[in-house]
């Protein structure tokens, strides 16, 4: 082989697909997969004052992990790209935790957790510092009313989580935190029941939680067309460029078929009468997905 022959194109294409995993390796940071656990975690509070606490060395925030769940014995976590309803019920609301809810409900102190924006690296390069771990606030807004001796909570809270924009080549794909809010829903409806629960200490507070994950920061619309289903099951760019590529492959097949079948037979007999056959092929292959947006 000379070497100024050209390299087929398939090699080529393989060789620029193995340079682009090696490059990638190098330097991309990890993100979640789908069902990936996020693990929350919150602000320690003085229950005192409400103030958060630092650590003594540090000066830096602590952080705890969000109080531990009866149903699965874990501090409440969320799964990547998992839409689900999720019950977190703490076991025993003790004196200080009391008085921190009243913190939270009277929004003296907020409930101020966060999330890691993507997992911790596993691969550890020797002589590099590992990447800082970067995270994004979740502000649990709870809901409820004081009492003298007791309180009513709205137990019921959408949790909205956003990843970063990207291009999605598949369903269930795996992304980074952008963003997240979470809020009691019906605040002023709790005092007839429904999700609400009244609270005394020593009690268990049994939360619920809806939690619903965007494909980007962008939050959905249904009449102006970008639509939401999930991250399971959302349509994607990628589904809109395939669309567009079957429409064009039909249409150039529609041609092909036309032009080296149909005409000839036309010209030879117009023994197709009034069938349309460009009607019955799949020019309009396309636009079967119309509807779907892109993200
Ligand atoms: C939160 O801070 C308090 C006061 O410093 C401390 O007693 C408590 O152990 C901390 N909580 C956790 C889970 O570390
Ligand atoms: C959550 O708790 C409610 C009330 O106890 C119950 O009806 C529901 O089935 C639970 N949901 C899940 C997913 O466990």
């Amino acid at each position: 082989m000379s070497p100024s022959r050209p390299r087929p194109l398939l090699l080529q294409l393989l060789l620029f697909l193995a340079a682009l995993t090696l490059a990638a390796a190098e330097t991309v940071l990890p993100s979640y997969h789908y069902g990936a656990p996020i693990r929350v975690e919150c602000m320690n509070r003085s229950s005192e004052t409400g103030e958060h606490i630092e650590s003594p060395s540090t000066h830096e925030i602590q952080w705890i992990p969000f109080p531990t769940c009866a149903e699965t014995s874990l501090p409440l976590e969320f799964h990547y790209g998992i839409e689900t309803e999720l019950n977190c019920t703490i076991p025993m609301i003790s004196d200080p935790f009391f008085h921190l809810l009243e913190f939270y409900i009277h929004s003296d102190a907020p409930l101020s957790c966060r999330l890691p924006a993507r997992p911790a690296p596993h691969i550890e390069v020797v002589g590099e510092e590992p990447p800082v771990q970067e995270y994004i606030p979740l502000v649990f807004a709870l809901a409820g009313t004081l009492q003298l001796s007791h309180m009513h909570i709205s137990t019921h809270m959408n949790v909205l989580l956003h990843s970063t924009p990207k291009h999605h080549i598949q369903p269930r794909d795996s992304g980074v935190l952008d963003s997240g809010t979470a809020y009691s829903t019906s605040p002023l409806t709790h005092m007839e029941g429904g999700a609400t629960k009244r609270l005394v200490i020593g009690d268990p507070l049994p939360l619920s939680f809806s939690v619903r994950w965007f494909p980007t920061p962008a939050l959905p619309r249904v009449e102006g067309k970008v639509e939401w289903s999930g991250m399971g099951g959302h349509i994607y760019a990628s589904t809109v460029f395939y669309s567009i590529v079957s429409f064009m492959a039909g249409a150039v097949l529609s041609g092909v078929y036309f032009f080296g079948s149909v005409l000839p037979r036309r010209l030879r007999g117009r023994g197709m009468g009034g069938a349309t056959p460009l009607g019955a092929m799949g020019v309009g292959n396309g636009w079967g997905y119309q509807k779907r947006a892109m993200d």
